[in-house]
């Protein structure tokens, strides 16, 4: 009989103060919500997603994830309608549940992203049959205060607005994570009002009426796995959080963070040893990076493969591209979408490239554009190069055969092949094909006056210009 996860995220999160639904504001480039679906342990079958606010942005990322692959399980969102409590959105995901064949229902918040796949495992595990996760907080104000019984179990959770003084004491909170015997649940939520101080159905009472029944076990948790994002600050608080939490493991497995306070290093991300990862460098997305390969201070790298050994020196932006071993880019670099560099290919300062592929041992050192290009093995591409690959209309490719030298500041006008061996001379604009072994220049004859510069001189003077 399977387990299914509740995950309740049709919340506005006013206080996010933003247009972005809450729960698909990002923790290390990974929207909350992604976090929370990521952490679902093989024992969850399927997840019920309870959204509203911002419906068709969550939908559309939910759909999303799962065509990337990136979803534990199959994931079914479903509309609350107007948001009347957490108990309401319980109600609204009864019927998917039952058309589940839900036996054991796991409820999350897609507004608490950093909980753990281990801490969702024992919600999931039969052991108890019943659970709510709770936290010790210094300053429970807001939560609802967990109230349990001699032997541990859960008697209570009061909401803060409707809880006496005495109960407002209790430092113990709701973490708004359970595990739940369907059935039970399913005629607790039947039986919800919404007498009380927010006018809500509570899922809290949901909760108290099965362990009316059935023991709620009760299990403490780090208040970091539970901490919800309400705020910018509480965002800013989970990435911290989240980042000392990655890199710490990062550097268990042998890599070195020469600042890990300031390297923010994306869940998706897979290290080699060996690697070094810079101050203020981002791993976004899906990164692989290989063994020893250095990625530089202030390097932006989003979903790419970096092979092993290369160096991306300082302050390069990597998008959707991958990096072979041996490589050395930037600093400074810009590769775009598309971009392929095989083995031993240096790029250097201020190139920029898109759909671009090099192979091994091309160099493209100094101020170029390179797109919808291809650049053959050992090619030497000077500084200035830039692919003209767009007429207006339409774009076209650029092929460069293998060995080929092109000297500084020329243009390649697109379509156009230069074959193997070929060399252009510097400052030349190349409009049609340059045949293997060629060797092509487009050059205005240079012209030189003997002493025309100083007759050009005396006349500025002349006119009380500067000499
Ligand atoms: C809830 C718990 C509280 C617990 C706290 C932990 C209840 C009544 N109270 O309080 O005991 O200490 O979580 O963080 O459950 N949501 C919906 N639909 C709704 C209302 C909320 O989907 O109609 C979602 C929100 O988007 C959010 C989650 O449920 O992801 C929790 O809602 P929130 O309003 O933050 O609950 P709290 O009042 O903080
Ligand atoms: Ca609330």
């Amino acid at each position: 009989m399977p387990t299914i996860a509740l995950i309740l995220a049709a919340g506005l999160g006013k206080r996010m103060q933003s247009a972005l639904p809450k729960v698909l504001h990002p923790i290390l480039g990974d929207p909350s919500l992604l976090w929370v679906l990521r952490a679902l342990p093989p024992a969850v079958a399927a997840a019920v997603v309870v959204v509203h606010h911002g419906r068709e942005r969550v939908e559309e990322a939910l759909q999303a994830w799962a065509a990337q692959g990136l979803l534990p399980c199959p994931v079914t969102p479903v509309d609350q309608g107007e948001p009347l409590g957490t108990g309401h959105a319980a109600q609204r995901a009864a019927q998917e549940l039952d058309r589940l064949g839900a036996d054991r229902v796991v409820v999350l918040c897609g507004d608490v992203p950093l909980i753990r796949t281990e801490t969702v495992g024992r919600l999931a595990g039969a052991q108890d049959e019943a659970m709510l996760l709770a936290m010790d907080l210094d300053d429970p104000a807001g939560y609802g205060r967990v109230v349990q019984r001699r032997d541990g179990s859960l008697e209570a959770v009061v909401e803060h607005k409707d809880a006496s003084e005495a109960v407002r004491a209790l430092r113990r909170v709701n973490g708004g994570a359970y595990a739940l015997p369907w059935q039970s649940l399913k005629q607790a939520l039947a039986r919800l009002s919404n007498a009380n101080a927010q006018g809500e159905y509570y899922l809290t009472d949901a909760v108290m009426d099965v362990a009316a029944r059935t023991p709620v076990a009760v299990e403490l948790c780090d208040p970091e796995e539970l901490l919800g994002m309400n705020s910018r600050a509480d965002q800013a608080r989970l990435q911290a959080y989240a980042r000392d939490r990655i890199n710490g493991a990062w550097m268990e497995a042998g890599v070195t963070f020469l600042d890990p306070a300031t390297a923010l290093v994306g869940p998706r991300a897979a290290l080699a040893r060996d690697v070094v990862v810079g101050p203020g460098a981002q791993l976004r997305g899906s990164v692989a990076v290989g063994e020893g390969t250095v990625v530089g201070q202030g390097c932006v790298l989003s979903d790419c493969r970096v092979g092993a050994g290369a160096e991306i020196r300082p302050y390069c932006v990597i998008d959707r591209s991958e990096v072979g071993p041996d490589c050395r880019v930037g600093p400074f670099a810009h590769l775009r979408e598309g971009t392929r560099l095989e083995a031993r290919v240096h790029v250097g300062n201020f190139v920029e490239t898109k759909k671009a592929t090099l192979h091994p041992g091309a160099k493209a050192n100094h101020l170029s554009y390179l797109g919808d290009a291809e650049v053959g093995e050992d090619s030497n591409i000077g500084a200035g190069l830039i692919t003209c690959n767009y007429d207006g209309f339409n774009k076209h490719r650029t092929t460069i055969g293998r060995n080929v030298f092109v000297g500084s500041d020329c243009q390649l006008v697109a379509p156009v092949t230069l074959g193997d061996e070929a060399i252009i001379g510097a400052g030349s604009t190349i409009t049609r094909d340059v045949p293997p072994g060629a060797l092509a220049l487009s050059r205005a004859p240079m012209v030189v006056k003997e002493d025309a510069a100083g007759v050009l001189r005396r006349k500025q003077k002349a006119r009380g210009g500067q000499s």
